[in-house]
């Protein structure tokens, strides 16, 4: 663990409008507050220090999108000027410091613009995925209250235009809590229709709109909520304050990434993650780096050679993307032709996350890009690499499977069931020791007693990440899966339980449950049992699309819901705990042994021969 005096030196290269003279007040842990009595602004460090001290005509945002057909770049002091006038828009509607305001947009410059309008100002933005349908934003709708909510007319994904207006409208009808105003940016592709006096066009308001200056807010004034699957079906809302974020991203970009200003970096994720707001919106623009968004897939937009094209054209010195889309880039250029007809000279590194890098993934990217390949460990809660290679500090020998050693900031530990320190090697639960460092979660919004409940009460003192793993006698460590029921897809972290209370909502459904099994592509996908009640009538096909469509219409399509079959019974222990690693280790054709605890093995068999029906596992 490093030093407080090592925090109090990184945070001399952010401004702050009043110095913090205190550190570290660990006085209400696990409630820990770095620079508790700083005074700073997230918008200030990201736009108008940089335009102040020289860097105004220097490009700070790429808008790079396959799927309309778009280009269009932003120096810094034309992404300040819309900043301001969008920030002065929402000041307009009487959104001040502490309001939030949510953002439901997909991957275009307005979402960044918005979010760091808000932060202009000190309002608190929430942003929710576009690829999540009405119920989950209504949830989140609830939880945040927002004053205003800016959205979008239509997402566009390559094989549809997605109305996300009907399905915000959607959700405001669901909710309990109703926003003053909505601001909807049309897109050309798809013009939403408006509710009068609710409903506002982007650009009428940004027409009428007086640019403002950005508002000092105290450090620990919360900068955004975020929020991410937890163990039930309820989201947590991650809450990240500002000046700790203002310091530990700004650190990480040049220590973890070697990143400096003017370089071009490159996180293709999206705006709706954690690794958009910390690496698509604030990390780069802190550094003075530039940014890009882009709008389209690693394959398909229109080819395996997307990737490579945006690298070549932009000279992307860095790119961070999920170990799922190299996945998929290799499924369809196995010998790298593609790649093959780009220059990358400018290109140094590539950083993977989100979910475990199988280590033929990385030994394909690290032969095929001749670049170091970086796996790297963190979460929504942490908002920064919990464990990396950090290039700008000490480049270490990669070892495919490891996501290195933990960041300065950081220490990690595995903890056995019974909260002691395990063997080197041995896995057991990922922890870290607290207080964790400035830039991580600081509450989870209205909800401080899950904050303290859900981490750090199981391991008293520690973290609890929720992984498992193990370390090795060299400290690197290795990061195995979760601790509880989230699977992650595409890198994307969703929460079986969530989609199981959806099932649940069908009338026909007794029982069910949800797995996550093994996907070439997307690392794990959901998979369903369902048991009927008894008398059901409908035939089985048919319950399967409705409740398949019940997913999808209620969490959205990125849950990827669509493996689903029916069972007679569903195998328990004789305490009825459902024996879902075991059903895990038969779809993937893991070896797997007849749990001692089990109620009746007759039923794991059923189970099975209805997964191999469904062509789990592979033959
Ligand atoms: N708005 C609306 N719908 C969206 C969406 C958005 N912003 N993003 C995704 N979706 C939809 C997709 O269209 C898809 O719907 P479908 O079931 O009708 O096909 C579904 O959600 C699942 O999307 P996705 O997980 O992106 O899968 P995919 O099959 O379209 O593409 C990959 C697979 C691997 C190409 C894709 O996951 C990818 O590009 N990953 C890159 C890494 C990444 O973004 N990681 C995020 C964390 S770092
Ligand atoms: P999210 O909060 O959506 O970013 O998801 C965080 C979770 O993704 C972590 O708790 C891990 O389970 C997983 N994850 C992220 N990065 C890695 C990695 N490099 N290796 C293994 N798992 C990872």
């Amino acid at each position: 663990m490093v030093s407080t005096e090592f925090w109090q030196e990184a945070a001399q290269a952010i401004y702050w409008y009043r110095k913090p003279e205190i550190v570290l007040d660990s006085s209400r842990a696990p409630f820990n507050r770095w620079f508790p009595d700083g005074v700073t602004n997230a918008c200030y460090n990201a736009l108008d220090f940089h335009v102040e001290r020289g860097r105004g005509e220097q490009t700070a945002l790429i808008y790079d999108s396959p799927v309309t057909a778009t280009k269009r770049q932003y120096t810094y002091t034309q992404l300040l000027a819309e900043v301001a006038h969008f920030a002065g828009a929402l000041a307009a509607r009487g959104v001040v410091t502490g309001d939030r305001v949510l953002i439901y947009m997909p991957m275009v410059p307005e979402a960044a613009i918005a979010m760091l309008a808000c932060a202009r100002i000190g309002a608190i933005h929430s942003v929710v995925f576009g690829g999540f349908a009405s119920n989950e934003l209504a949830q989140r709708i609830d939880d945040a209250t927002p004053l205003v909510i800016v959205a979008a007319s239509c997402g566009v994904e390559p094989s549809r235009l997605v109305a996300y207006k009907p399905l915000l409208d959607h959700a405001i009808e669901l909710a309990r809590h109703k926003p003053e105003h909505c601001i909807i940016l049309q897109r050309p592709m798809l013009i939403a229709e408006m509710i009068e006096g609710r409903d506002m066009d982007w650009l009428q308001v940004m027409d009428r709109a007086r640019p403002v200056a950005c508002v000092p807010v105290n450090a620990n004034d919360p900068l955004y909520i975020l929020y991410t699957s937890g163990t039930t079906g309820q989201p947590k809302g991650v809450v990240r304050d500002t000046g700790g974020s203002i310091v530990a991203l700004k650190w990480s970009m040049k220590a973890v990434y070697n990143v400096s200003a003017g370089d071009v970096y490159w996180a293709a994720s999206d705006v709706g993650w954690v690794v958009g707001h910390s690496y698509i919106v604030y990390g780069p623009l802190f550094a003075g780096c530039t940014t890009l968004m882009y709008e389209g897939k690693p394959v398909g937009t229109p080819d395996p050679g997307a990737y490579w094209r945006v690298i070549e054209e932009y000279k992307v010195c860095v790119l961070f993307t999920a170990p799922t889309a190299f996945r998929a880039i290799k499924k369809e250029d196995p010998q790298g032709h593609y790649l093959a007809k780009y220059d990358l000279q400018h290109f140094r590194a590539l950083f993977l996350a989100g979910e475990r890098c199988d280590p033929h993934t990385l030994g394909w990217a690290q032969d095929k890009l001749q670049v170091p390949v970086i796996d790297h460990w963190w979460q929504t809660e942490t908002g920064w690499p919990v464990c990396s290679n950090c290039l700008g500090i000490e480049e270490l020998p990669i070892v495919a499977g490891s996501p290195a050693r933990a960041v300065p900031g950081y220490e990690v530990r595995v903890l056995g069931k019974d909260g002691a320190t395990v063997a080197a090697g041995d896995i057991g639960a990922l922890v870290l020791d607290t207080p964790l460092p400035p830039g991580t979660f600081i509450t989870l919004w209205d909800a401080p007693e899950r904050f303290v409940e859900a981490y750090f009460t199981r391991f008293p003192g520690y973290y609890e990440t929720g992984d498992a793993g193990y370390i090795d006698e060299n400290g690197y460590v290795f990061v195995m899966s979760r601790t509880d029921d989230v699977i992650n897809v595409a890198g994307h972290r969703l929460s079986t339980g969530a989609i199981e209370e959806v099932l649940f909502g069908d009338k026909d459904v007794a029982e069910c449950a949800v797995i996550g099994i093994a996907d070439p592509i997307k690392g794990q996908i959901p998979l369903g049992l369902l048991v009927l009640n008894s008398g059901v009538t409908a035939p089985p096909e048919v319950i399967v699309a409705r409740t398949i469509k019940l997913v999808r219409d209620s969490i959205g399509p990125v849950a990827a819901f669509k493996l689903c079959t029916i069972v007679e019974r569903l195998p328990k222990t004789r305490s009825g705990k459902l024996l879902r690693g075991t059903l895990r280790k038969i779809a993937d054709g893991e070896r797997w042994k007849m749990p001692a605890t089990i109620d009746d093995p007759v039923v794991l068999d059923e189970v099975a021969v209805a997964l191999k029906k469904m062509g789990y596992p592979a033959d």
